[in-house]
């Protein structure tokens, strides 16, 4: 990983119709958009998903994901339909550990996607370009113990249940029980398969 040179790393992996990508400038009005109409679902899992999200956020995180790519501190995709190029959500991997070749797993999906495997297929490409690309051996996710449909995602993409960590997650300032998961290579391939 050390030796990677991340601006000649692939920017994009589809399958079946949908595409992970990186992050462009194009892409704010549709963040806020996907943000806007995901308050409900997303918003009651994630901090940031909430009504004052606006423009100068999705530009923001637009240009953190650019900066933490070429760091190789993170990557983080936009999930999109592979022909329309509708924005459907994000997926990405952060905490990016060189010497355990680790790294944490995260996503979401804006909720007039939801429910149509997006998310699975989402994190299934994430974590192909994790082991496949950043050679990587370990991902971490960590979801909300009550989280079902994020832990039904994580369980699909061949993760395997560690336990739950008390308080390990924050949601408005307050400490929440959450639900990890490890996905070794092997096991994302047999989910998969
Ligand atoms: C978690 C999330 C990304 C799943 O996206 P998705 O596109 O709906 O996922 P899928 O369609 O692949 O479905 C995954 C599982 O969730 C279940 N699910 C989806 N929406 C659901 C809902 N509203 N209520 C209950 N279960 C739901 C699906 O039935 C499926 O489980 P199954 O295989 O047992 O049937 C999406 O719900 C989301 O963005 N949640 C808020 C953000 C979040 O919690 N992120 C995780 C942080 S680690």
């Amino acid at each position: 990983m050390h030796d990677i040179d991340t601006g000649m790393l692939p920017t994009e992996r589809e399958s079946n119709g949908l595409s992970i990508r990186k992050y462009e400038p194009g892409d704010v009005a549709g963040i806020v958009e996907a943000v806007q109409e995901s308050v409900p679902t997303v918003g009651a899992w994630l901090d940031w998903c909430n009504k004052g999200y606006g423009t100068a956020e999705a530009e923001a995180w637009i240009t953190h994901a650019h900066e933490s790519w070429d760091k190789g501190d993170s990557f983080v995709f936009a999930v999109s339909d592979a022909t329309s190029g509708d924005y459907l959500g994000g997926v990405g991997l952060s905490r990016i550990d060189h010497e355990k070749l680790s790294a944490n797993l995260g996503y979401w999906i804006r909720q007039s996607y939801q429910g149509r495997g997006v998310g699975t297929q989402a994190a299934r490409l994430a974590v192909g370009y994790a082991f496949e690309v950043l050679k990587l051996t370990q991902i971490e996710v960590v979801c909300g113990a009550a989280n079902r449909p994020s832990r039904r995602v994580a369980e699909k993409t061949g993760a395997r249940f560690q336990g739950l960590a008390s308080g390990r997650l924050t949601y408005h300032g307050k400490s929440i029980d959450a639900a990890v998961y490890t996905i070794s290579a092997p096991a994302a391939r047999r989910a998969t398969a």
